[in-house]
């Protein structure tokens, strides 16, 4: 299954599945890397792993985020692409690219969702008193971080845990979770 991964950011998860989906029988192979940040660290790490990318930038568009997305969407479609991972992708999804891709696009979402949808999970989860936390991957559906879950992680969370020690934990747990069902969900459609 060609997979593209979307990114904003540093890419570390969109490098976890590059990697996982390069092993045997992984079900998948990352084939293109969009970002639609120019010089967003992933996209060096993903050329350095010898997958296509392509930088779309937004602010071209202003406020027309379909604009924005046909021209991703080209770039998908042009590649061959079956199924998207968004991995720290910070733009909300029209309508539009949601419904195109139903059913054939993954997010990951650092807290253990139904619980912290949206930004700053981690001082969510201790400022609750939380006794864990975790990451979330579902299918992208038009309600932001609301799709249905293919699977989850939980890590404690431990005393004298800050935002940052946190997110390092749950990152790690990520970089697992991932491509383990990432790779199962391609493994499926494959079998149709
Ligand atoms: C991850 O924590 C992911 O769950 C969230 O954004 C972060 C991306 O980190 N959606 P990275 O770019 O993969 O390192």
């Amino acid at each position: 299954t060609r997979v593209a991964v979307l990114i904003s950011g540093a890419g570390s998860n969109m490098a976890a599945l590059i990697d996982a989906g390069q092993g045997a029988d992984s079900g998948y192979e990352v084939a293109l890397v969009v970002s639609n940040v120019e010089g967003a660290g992933g996209l060096a790490i993903a050329a350095a792993k010898g997958v296509e990318t392509v930088a779309v930038p937004h602010k071209p568009f202003g406020k027309d985020r379909e604009a924005h997305e046909r021209v991703v969407d080209e770039a998908l479609r042009a590649a061959g692409v079956e199924v998207i991972a968004l991995a720290g992708y910070m733009r909300v999804l029209t309508p539009w690219l949601v419904g195109g891709w139903r059913g054939r696009m993954l997010n990951i979402h650092p807290s253990l969702l139904p619980l912290y949808p949206g930004l700053d999970t981690h001082a969510r989860a201790i400022a609750a008193g939380d006794a864990e936390a975790g990451c979330t991957v579902h299918l992208v559906t038009e309600g932001v971080d609301e799709g249905p879950i293919l699977g989850q992680a939980r890590v404690p969370i431990v005393d004298g845990d800050t935002p940052a020690s946190l997110a390092e934990r749950v990152k790690t747990a990520e970089h697992r979770l991932y491509p383990q069902i990432l790779g199962a969900f391609c493994r499926g459609l494959e079998r149709g």
